[in-house]
């Protein structure tokens, strides 16, 4: 889950490298490094941490191409030897790569048998090494021997200081975009097409197997067999903004304040409210190809994972359409059983995520259709799905997502909408839903303004350790959901918990010390979800409540009530995932976390 970019042109390779890697912290961020060519010698700097760090350590000047590397550890510790790039002993070149070589180990043994020190722990180094011991003059050939022994998937780049105007680049199963400007003879490389800094280039992406050699302005593809192939370009549509908290103290707090525009965005001007009917833009599946599916499996991770779940229930309850969601990870090793009569449905926002993209091979392999339900454009999800739906809700730079997550679930909600109605959900049912789904954007305005009051309770609850998030039905998604956010960016034991599913064990742990946060909103559970609060705080268990405004019987338990615009079951999940955003934005702002760059997180997990 690293981010590899590169500039070869008449710009300083420094500077548009340092401005590439900027972009691509969101792919990790424990350490940074760049390397060049430079009076016929490779240069590099590299730093174990942020990217301020290697700014503080930058020492290089000179460059005639350089390649940088932004780090998400996976072999050896975050320090700075293990850093990228790494360079073979006669620093005579310097690789940098994004994935995971698995038979490193025995490769590793091998080469130190025949006499190679090595300087890393990493993976990486190995390449680089091997590459050194095939190079007799032809950097991409000895590349391609090296490669041919290495298991496992990456995305390089690779320079040499007897090949000054040349970058090198492989890859498989990892993204490698390569951008070209023949006009200003410039050209780029990165594992995100969004990160180029200019808007003119053709852009190729490289596939499994092939090795590019890039130079100024061009670039020139070989296949496994060393054939030089054409590759197809494109010029993509690329407008790039310097990310800004516009005053906000952290990104994720601007992103929580979007939301009531980004979920509007969602729906807006996908659904006609004559008819009773949904259009999504270029949707590329038939109404007779959507009517024909036996079944639906959503396939993703994390947060989106999340709103799978709630998008499975949508469907199932909408459009009466058995449905699944599925997380990515496990998913791609077990035997689902697709077959071409079930839709497959990839949910990510950054349109990345490697178990996803796998899980979304395998389905496509079965011989299914893939429906992708994305938010970054040009990602590697929107490019092998057979049709996307974007959730247009603007860069998510933040590490822990929310904005994505409520536009997932808004364009699920119009997802199952849309197959209700191709399968006899009447006119007036769907106009109701939508007319309720077009208040939520109002409704989340209603929890933001309200923000206050979740900052009084989150100093309350901030000291805690332990907590556990409870819910049914759809409120057990949003607990899940809310239980992710707080750990991820306070560091705090939350456990999302089926409220059923309690005194089957997890209630063994409720003592005084661990507060009980219950997601109250369902109507069709409501006397339940009052047994079960009642349960634990006969147990001791401080219980904070997120209930609509006019519940019954909350108050004479629970500690503490946030109150929520009502709505309906199936639309409970937009306001109380807002509020449990905030509730777990102000506990990680009371004790001092990093909140928009958690520890041990990338934005991207873009390996297994
Ligand atoms: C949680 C979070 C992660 C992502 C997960 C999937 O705040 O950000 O759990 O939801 O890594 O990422 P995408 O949606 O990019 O596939």
């Amino acid at each position: 889950m690293c981010g590899i970019f590169g500039y070869i042109g008449a710009r300083d390779p420094l500077e548009i490298c340092l401005s590439g890697l900027e972009q691509l912290e969101y792919r990790g961020y424990d350490s940074t490094g760049i390397a060049g060519v430079g009076n016929g010698e490779i240069k590099f700097c590299k730093k174990a941490g942020k990217l301020s760090n290697l700014l503080q350590a930058m020492n290089l000047r000179n460059l005639e191409s350089a390649i940088g590397h932004t780090r998400w550890a996976t072999h050896g510790p975050v320090n700075d030897q293990n850093a990228h790039p790494h360079l073979d002993a006669a620093n005579s070149m310097a690789i940098i790569h994004n994935g995971i070589i698995e038979n490193h180990h025995v490769l590793r043994m091998d080469l130190i048998a025949s006499g190679v020190l090595f300087t890393s722990d990493t993976d990486t180094e190995v390449i680089v090494q091997l590459v050194a011991k095939f190079y007799a003059g032809d950097l991409a050939a000895a590349l391609q021997k090296a490669l041919s022994l290495v298991q496992g998937i990456y995305a390089i780049a690779l320079i040499h200081k007897n090949h000054p105007g040349q970058i090198i680049a492989a890859a498989k199963e990892c993204p490698l975009a390569i951008g070209v400007d023949p006009t200003t003879k410039e050209s780029f490389i990165s594992s995100d097409p969004n990160t180029f800094l200019s808007s003119n280039l053709d852009i190729c992406f490289l596939h499994d197997g092939e090795i590019a050699i890039i130079q100024r302005g061009h670039v020139h593809v070989f296949n496994t067999k060393h054939e030089i192939i054409r590759k197809k370009t494109e010029r993509l549509e690329l407008q790039y903004t310097v990310p800004s908290k516009d005053g906000f103290a952290h990104f994720l707090l601007k992103e929580i304040y979007e939301q009531p525009n980004t979920v509007y965005k969602a729906i807006l001007g996908r659904f006609q409210e004559q008819t009773g009917n949904v259009e999504f833009e270029s949707l590329g599946f038939t109404d007779e190809q959507l009517s024909s599916y036996k079944k639906v499996c959503i396939l993703a991770c994390g947060g989106s994972a999340h709103a799978g779940s709630i998008g499975a229930a949508y469907l199932e309850e909408l459009a009466h359409i058995p449905s699944q969601c599925e997380i990515a990870s496990e998913a791609r090793y077990r035997s689902l059983l697709l077959t071409p009569d079930t839709l497959v449905i990839a949910i990510s926002q950054s349109g990345e995520t490697a178990d996803t993209i796998a899980a979304l091979r395998i389905a496509k392999a079965a011989g299914c259709k893939i429906l992708a339900i994305c938010n970054v454009k040009h990602s590697t999800i929107t490019r092998e799905a057979d049709a996307v739906i974007y959730l247009k809700a603007g860069a998510e730079i933040s590490v822990c997502s929310t904005k994505a997550l409520t536009s997932q679930i808004a364009v699920l909600a119009l997802f199952a909408l849309h197959m209700a109605r191709l399968r006899g959900l009447p006119v007036e049912v769907a106009q109701t839903f939508f007319n309720n789904l077009k208040q939520i954007p109002d409704q989340i305005n209603q929890v933001l303004l309200a923000a206050p009051k979740l900052q009084a309770l989150a100093e309350k609850y901030a000291h805690y350790e332990d907590f556990f998030f409870i819910g049914r039905l759809y409120m057990y998604t949003t607990s899940l959901e809310g239980a992710l956010k707080l750990k991820e960016i306070s560091y705090v034991n939350a456990n999302g918990c089926p409220a059923g599913e309690l005194k089957h064990g997890p209630i063994a742990l409720i003592n005084a010390n661990f507060p009980v946060v219950a997601f109250c909103a369902n109507e069709q559970t409501k006397d339940k979800i009052l047994s079960n609060l009642a349960e634990v705080k006969a147990r001791g268990a401080p219980v904070l409540a997120f209930a609509p405004v006019g519940m019954d019987g909350v108050q004479a338990i629970a500690d503490d009530i946030f109150w929520l615009p009502p709505t309906t079951d199936m639309l409970a999940p937009f306001t109380s995932t807002v509020a449990a955003q905030l509730l777990a934005y102000y506990i990680a702002l009371k004790r001092h976390c990093n909140i928009d760059q958690p520890r041990n997180l990338a934005k991207s997990v873009t390996v297994e």
